[in-house]
């Protein structure tokens, strides 16, 4: 226990209360206090860059939709990219009305954000995270109704800020299918399968958010080390997986006493990083944990873990998703989207949202840059052997380094992906 109460810190260093409280509350454009050389927790510079300002609004946003959807689901595993959404969800709005409008900010936490060119500002995010050394795929539609005819003013910004043209259905379930699939090959090069799932009749406006993620860890696994180990589901059931492991493995790592839980970040090519949430005890229920999530939360415990050296293991993981998201939404500000919206900047006929689709590949197994970890990195010395194993559930989020944006996060109840 002795090299626990070393790194153990208390919630208040972590910023529990205080920076959630606050989330994204902090005014743009007030001056930075650099002359006494404490800045204040709400004035911290990475937020007032407005691409990191954006990605931190859009990732709130994220961890509001993956707890909707986790509570729906308590008993199976999640992944989720939210970003793909919450895309589709700010591409949407260049064509509501103020009301609809201000609905659809108010969930993205853009009315927290003093930013004259929200569009403007996505588009250099999606440009910084979609970057090829961050092997990050994600692609976002929008779909319309048959017959629709849709305002040119409507298309061009869509086009300009997005990248992207929305698509009016043919009408034939068959083709219309085939044509979905199709886009989602291209956009993800080949990696996430065909999905068989008819697109529904009654459709108005559809949402699809797609993404696909395969990580490289800077220092990668040695495949000779992997072997069939015990995941424990709960506190009765365990099942065998494919395991990595490293005995000597840097990683950076915090015990936070308030969640009860161990954090763990490893480091990933392309400035990328996955933190890990492992619970002290096995259980199933990562309410407490999943309840605390803010990017301004993840942003404090990526400055305060500490780098140490610790034996780790990690199961393989390759996941994929392909589920609706509506009633998830529907729970987290945007039901009105759904009842009587006011579209007319896109079409005179009265549209609603009818369905939100999310698709998504996730995998990491041995691979990664180099055999040997950073030699810039000094581990805290311990006086006895960490442990982290990753053999219970756990929660992991991916982060983009540069932005801080919220790429993936999963619940993992059983990495066999079942
Ligand atoms: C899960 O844990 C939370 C907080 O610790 C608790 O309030 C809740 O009742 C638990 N849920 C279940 C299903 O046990």
């Amino acid at each position: 226990m002795q090299a626990l109460v070393l790194l153990l810190w208390t919630g208040a260093l972590l910023g529990h209360g205080s920076s959630q409280n606050t989330a994204g509350s902090q005014e743009e454009g007030s001056p930075a206090p650099d002359t006494t050389g404490m800045p204040v927790e709400e004035e911290d510079p990475f937020f007032k860059v407005p691409v990191n300002k954006l990605a931190a609004a859009i990732s709130n946003f994220g961890y509001d939709l993956y707890r909707a959807r986790s509570s729906m689901s308590p008993a199976a595993n999640v992944l989720l990219s939210p970003l793909s959404v919450a895309t589709a969800l700010s591409a949407l709005s260049l064509g509501a009305e103020q009301r609809t409008e201000s609905t659809i900010h108010r969930a993205l936490y853009y009315d927290l954000i003093s930013n004259p060119d929200i569009h403007g500002t996505y588009k250099e995010l999606l440009a910084s995270v979609t970057a090829p050394q961050k092997n990050f795929k994600s692609a976002s539609r929008i779909v319309f109704e048959r017959k629709l005819r849709i305002k040119s003013s409507f298309v061009a910004p869509l086009e300009k800020s997005y990248g992207t043209r929305p698509r009016i259905l043919i009408g034939n379930p068959r083709l219309d299918l085939q044509e979905m699939n199709s886009w989602v090959q291209t956009q993800m090069k080949g990696k996430i399968a065909r999905s068989t799932r008819e697109v529904p009749s009654g459709i108005s406006i559809l949402l699809l958010g797609v993404a696909y993620f395969k990580g490289q860890w800077v220092t990668k696994f040695d495949s000779k080390k992997t072997s069939l180990a015990d995941f424990h589901l709960d506190e009765e059931r365990t099942v065998r997986v494919p395991m990595m492991s490293d005995p000597k493995a840097i990683l950076r790592y915090g015990l936070d006493s308030d969640l009860n839980c161990q954090i763990a970040q490893l480091p990933l090519t392309g400035s990328m990083s996955i933190i890990f949430f492992l619970p002290q005890k096995v259980t199933q229920n990562l309410t407490m944990i999943e309840e605390s999530l803010t990017s301004e939360f993840i942003h404090d415990i990526d400055r305060e873990l500490k780098t140490i050296q610790a034996v780790l293991t990690i199961p393989k993981l390759k996941l994929n998703d392909e589920s609706e998201v509506t009633k998830s939404l529907q729970e987290i500000k945007l039901q009105s989207l759904f009842d009587s919206p006011d579209f007319s900047k896109i079409t005179g006929k009265a549209i609603k949202l009818t369905q939100v689709e999310h698709r998504a590949g996730f995998e990491w197994n041995e691979d990664g840059a180099g055999s040997t970890s950073n030699p810039g990195l000094q581990p805290t010395r311990l006086t006895f052997p960490l442990d982290y194993h990753l053999n219970q559930p756990f929660i992991f989020v991916l982060r983009d380094t540069d932005t801080g944006a919220l790429l993936f996060i999963g619940k993992i109840l059983d990495p066999r992906g079942t």
